[in-house]
């Protein structure tokens, strides 16, 4: 019998084409593919944050749909460059759809910040995330600078610290979604 792999739900700060924090999910997905099924949510598809919306009566249905998503989630990976020293607006924005929800709530989650320097962005991520209830474990966060020249076409780490911490990352980030899962069994 075919049994679905549990959802990871990554969102993505950056609508680039060619983006590098892209190619970091990707990596990511390879390593959990056995055990995982990770899905980009396309935060584009939300409107801007306005309170007035966010109600039962008026919620728009990619909101719906974004929340149920989360809910529904074993997990879910953040991956962020910084733009101007703060969290890029779009991600920004998708945050504030769930401000208002538990959906976040002891959710095992894993963040990235890959930028140039990216410390503002990861320091307000982390803040964020805390704040919303998501649950980050040990080493599921961590912070890649420069992160172009850490990864080769393939999209492979091409130092051994990157691919140390990623692989940290995701040691840490698959134990707390196991134990979540068996919590709530
Ligand atoms: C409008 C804009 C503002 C940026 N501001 C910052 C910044 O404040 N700090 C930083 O580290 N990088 C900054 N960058 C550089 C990007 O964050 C960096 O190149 C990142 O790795 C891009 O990730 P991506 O390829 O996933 O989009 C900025 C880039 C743009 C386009």
């Amino acid at each position: 019998m075919l049994t679905s792999k549990p959802a990871i739900i990554a969102l993505l700060g950056s609508t680039k084409q060619e983006s590098i924090n892209k190619t970091i999910l990707g990596y990511i997905t390879d390593q959990v593919s056995d055990d995982y099924a990770v899905e980009i949510f396309d935060i584009t598809t939300l409107p801007f944050f306005n309170p007035d919306l966010d109600q039962e009566s008026s919620l728009p249905s990619s909101v719906k749909t974004f929340r149920k998503t989360l809910e529904d989630a074993q997990g879910v990976l953040v991956s962020s460059p910084e733009y101007v020293f703060s969290v890029p607006g779009v991600l920004k924005n998708a945050i504030e759809w769930v401000v208002s929800t538990m959906v976040f709530h002891e959710k095992p989650t894993a963040l990235i910040t890959a930028s140039s320097s990216g410390e503002k962005a990861h320091e307000s991520l982390q803040l964020i995330l805390k704040t919303i209830g998501a649950q980050i474990e040990g080493n599921a966060s961590v912070l890649i600078q420069s992160p172009k020249t850490k990864f080769n076409q393939a999209g492979l780490p091409t130092d051994v610290q990157t691919e140390t911490v990623l692989k940290d990352l995701i040691l840490d980030f698959t134990k707390s979604m196991q134990a979540r899962a068996i919590v709530n069994k």
